[in-house]
């Protein structure tokens, strides 16, 4: 199955500005994050990013983050709208196969019959099934997101010059637990792609633009 020139745009975009976005993320200090910011207490200095010993003023990193972040999740709203076409590749019921019962049946017939390959490190060309891999990308999305959600909220809801709100302390958590879940995704999603071009399968042809 070959994508749509508009799927291999949004990707190869969404690709770039997350990997970078996600990088950005690690390695940022927070404005407003530190140990005064923390309002539940047990969220630490580095867990939110804040200086040590002190509340960090300004951050050219988090600017970067926060414009980053809005073109992340505008092409995350692309995708979605995407998805509710016929391009090729594009519909949304490629993403979760699990929701149906044939999807279900085919999930668990790949699984069974490709376990023992992913254990040596193989993995079935895609004219073998494509579930597990179109699970994989569809939950990528959902936790882009999630991320992306909450994202916005702390965008209009923190507070950069102290204190946060018990709630946007919880929203700023689950931002941060779901990238972590992104992150585990994005690892096995970029290890299946090396492991399947190292066995001649050329997907990535399949989702380069102009390919
Ligand atoms: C780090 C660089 C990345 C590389 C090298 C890469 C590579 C690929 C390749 C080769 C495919 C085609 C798979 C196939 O033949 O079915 C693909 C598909 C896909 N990738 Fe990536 N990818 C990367 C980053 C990402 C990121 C950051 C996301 C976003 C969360 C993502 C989400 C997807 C999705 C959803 C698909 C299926 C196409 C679609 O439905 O939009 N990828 N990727």
């Amino acid at each position: 199955m070959g994508y749509a020139a508009a799927i291999r745009w949004n990707h190869s975009l969404l690709a770039l500005c997350m990997v970078v976005q996600l990088l950005v993320g690690e390695l940022m200090d927070v404005p407003g994050a530190g140990e005064e910011a923390s309002a539940l207490g047990w969220l630490g200095v580095a867990w939110a990013h804040g200086a040590e010993g002190g509340m960090v003023k300004e951050s050219w990193m988090f600017e970067l983050h926060e414009a980053l972040g809005l073109v992340v999740v505008a092409l995350l709203l692309i995708r979605v709208l995407l998805a509710m076409t016929d391009l090729p590749g594009a519909n949304w019921r490629h993403l979760v196969p699990w929701v149906f019962a044939a999807g279900r049946a085919q999930l668990a017939r790949e699984i069974g019959s490709q376990m023992e390959g992913w254990k040596q490190g193989r993995l079935a060309p895609p004219e073998e099934g494509e579930s597990v891999a179109r699970s994989v990308h569809g939950l990528m999305l959902l936790s882009a997101l999630l991320v992306g959600a909450a994202g916005v909220l702390l965008f209009f809801g923190w507070n950069e010059h102290g204190r946060q709100s018990e709630w946007i302390e919880m929203v700023g958590e689950f931002h941060e637990a779901m990238v972590g879940v992104l992150e585990f995704l994005l690892a096995l999603h970029v290890l299946a792609v090396i492991l399947h071009q190292r066995q001649g399968h050329d997907i990535v042809s399949r989702i380069k633009p102009g390919g």
